[in-house]
């Protein structure tokens, strides 16, 4: 039997077993799943949940179920805190449901001492596995609802994709794809490759026929995932580049829009820029992760690069495709980071005009080389320098948005936006947001909407026949 076999199986016996204690409660059961971290776990949150669905739990937003699965994410230590804090919310509902079930799963599982922690203080816990064994959720869902001890299973690495279990997406019009998993980078600050493991790439073929599946199921927009994308199929026994899968997702019938995410600066290809600027069908937004604008800083950041060759980079971007978004991400605060490092950065924010920048607190990662580093940055010098960073990002994210104005764009609608229920939210090409009047029937299609009143990060406009 494989491993896809084996899983659907487990899938088979939870199901049996929820039928059974949801007729002895004489009500069904409620499963949530809380993501933390980035597009790869809600990515895997998806897959989660549809495991949750198919063995006969009522998908649910409130924590308070009979299971309760937190995916989590280590990337900074305030993704590790809010984890700890929310767990204690979880105990007391468990107080008044005793067959609740809690698990833990996702990158900061990865971590023995966090492992060790929950162990020790946080003994209600169920179940806990991480990020490389995800594809054996059945099986373990099956052994946390049938034994009383805590399961853990946690392996170190895989070299396993497994394919076709069941997903359950977030929005029927729109889906995340893994291409690729975990990085080879070793960015100095950074502790995602020591929990997601070494790089592998899937099959272009077996991605094709998930996103054939996807747009027959209505599908419009596919973002394609992965730390380090521009690397996508170089290790395969038959090698492929980025540029090429791309190519092949854009040939794809019925598909509306492709988007992908993140692209590191040093593997970016002139062939990338070309296929960008020549598929209609690729979104005018790149996300290229600056971090720091001082070739001191990136080099002890292990970036590859300097801020030389960042901004010609991002010139011959904007040169060729001259619609296009580049949003970045900027670290303040890297060991032996001088106000002068600052400026460096800063420059680059402005040359670059970026139209939007997430801006992070440098957070020491056990384990990577820049937590040995001995001249770490005091915390209001930090902050010194992330209040000005902030500033030129809000400056320059304004300055593009306002680019727009009175333009008509075509937008993917979304949602209902969140404060008038009048109004519906739309995402345009260059991922900035719209809000117009309109009805929920609209959401999933794509219509054109005029961009009448800029408001900093977004736009209120209104629909136009054209
Ligand atoms: N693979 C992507 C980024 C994944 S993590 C890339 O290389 O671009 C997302 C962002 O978190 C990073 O771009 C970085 O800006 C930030 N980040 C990662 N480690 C961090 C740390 N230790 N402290 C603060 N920010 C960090
Ligand atoms: Fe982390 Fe660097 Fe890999 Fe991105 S490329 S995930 S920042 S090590
Ligand atoms: Fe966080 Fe893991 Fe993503 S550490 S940012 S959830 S890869």
């Amino acid at each position: 039997m494989n491993e896809l076999e084996n899983q659907l199986e487990y899938i088979e016996k939870c199901k049996k077993l929820i039928e059974r204690i949801a007729e002895e409660k004489g009500r069904s059961l409620t499963a949530c799943i809380s993501t933390f971290g980035c597009q790869m776990n809600a990515r895997d949150s998806e897959k989660l949940t549809g495991i949750l669905k198919q063995a006969g739990y009522v998908i649910t937003e409130d924590e308070n179920a009979d299971f309760v699965l937190y995916n989590t994410c280590t990337v900074r230590d305030n993704a590790n805190m809010r984890v700890y804090g929310r767990l204690g919310v979880l105990n007391g509902y468990k107080k008044r449901n005793p067959d609740m079930k809690i698990a833990l799963c996702g990158c900061m599982m990865q971590e023995e001492t966090v492992v060790e922690k929950i162990r020790q203080s946080y003994r209600f816990v169920d179940l806990i596995f991480g990020t490389h064994n995800i594809f054996r959720f059945a099986e373990l869902l099956y052994r946390t609802l049938t034994e009383t001890q805590t399961v853990i299973e946690l392996w170190k690495e895989t070299d396993k994709i497994v394919e076709d279990l069941p997903v359950e997406r977030k929005y029927p019009f729109k889906s995340g794809i893994n291409i690729m998993f975990g990085c080879n980078n070793f960015c100095s600050y950074c502790i995602v490759p020591y929990v997601r493991g070494r790089e592998r790439s899937r099959e272009p073929e077996e991605i094709i026929k998930e996103i054939r599946a996807l747009v027959k199921d209505g599908v419009k927009e596919v973002m394609l995932l992965g730390q380090n994308v521009n690397s996508y199929g170089k290790n395969l026994a038959d090698p492929i580049s980025f540029a090429e899968l791309l190519r092949r997702v854009h040939a794809i019938e019925g598909l509306a829009r492709i988007r992908f995410m993140t692209s590191h600066p040093k593997d970016l290809s002139d062939e990338l820029i070309e296929v960008m600027k020549t598929s209609p069908k690729i979104c005018r937004h790149l996300h290229l992760p600056l971090q720091s604008g001082s070739t001191r800083i990136l080099k002890a950041m292990n970036r590859r690069y300097t801020k030389e060759d960042y901004l010609a980079l991002a010139d011959k971007i904007r040169k060729e495709i001259p619609d296009i978004a580049i949003t970045t991400d900027i670290i303040i605060g890297f060991p032996g980071e001088t106000k002068e490092d600052v400026d460096e950065t800063i420059d680059v924010i402005k040359h670059v005009s970026f139209d939007n920048a997430f801006t992070f607190i440098y957070s020491k990662r056990t384990g990577t080389p820049a937590a040995a580093m001995e001249n770490q940055v005091p915390e209001e010098i930090v902050k010194e320098g992330f209040d000005r960073v902030l500033k030129v990002v809000q400056e320059t994210a304004k300055k593009q948005a306002l680019l727009l104005q009175g333009r008509i764009e075509s937008v993917l609608v979304e949602e209902p936006n969140e404060h008038d229920p009048s109004l519906l939210t739309g995402r345009m090409s260059n991922n900035m947001l719209v809000h117009f009047p309109g009805d929920t029937s609209l959401i999933g299609s794509i219509v054109n909407v005029s961009l009448d009143e800029c408001h900093g990060f977004y736009y209120f406009g209104k629909r136009v026949e054209q």
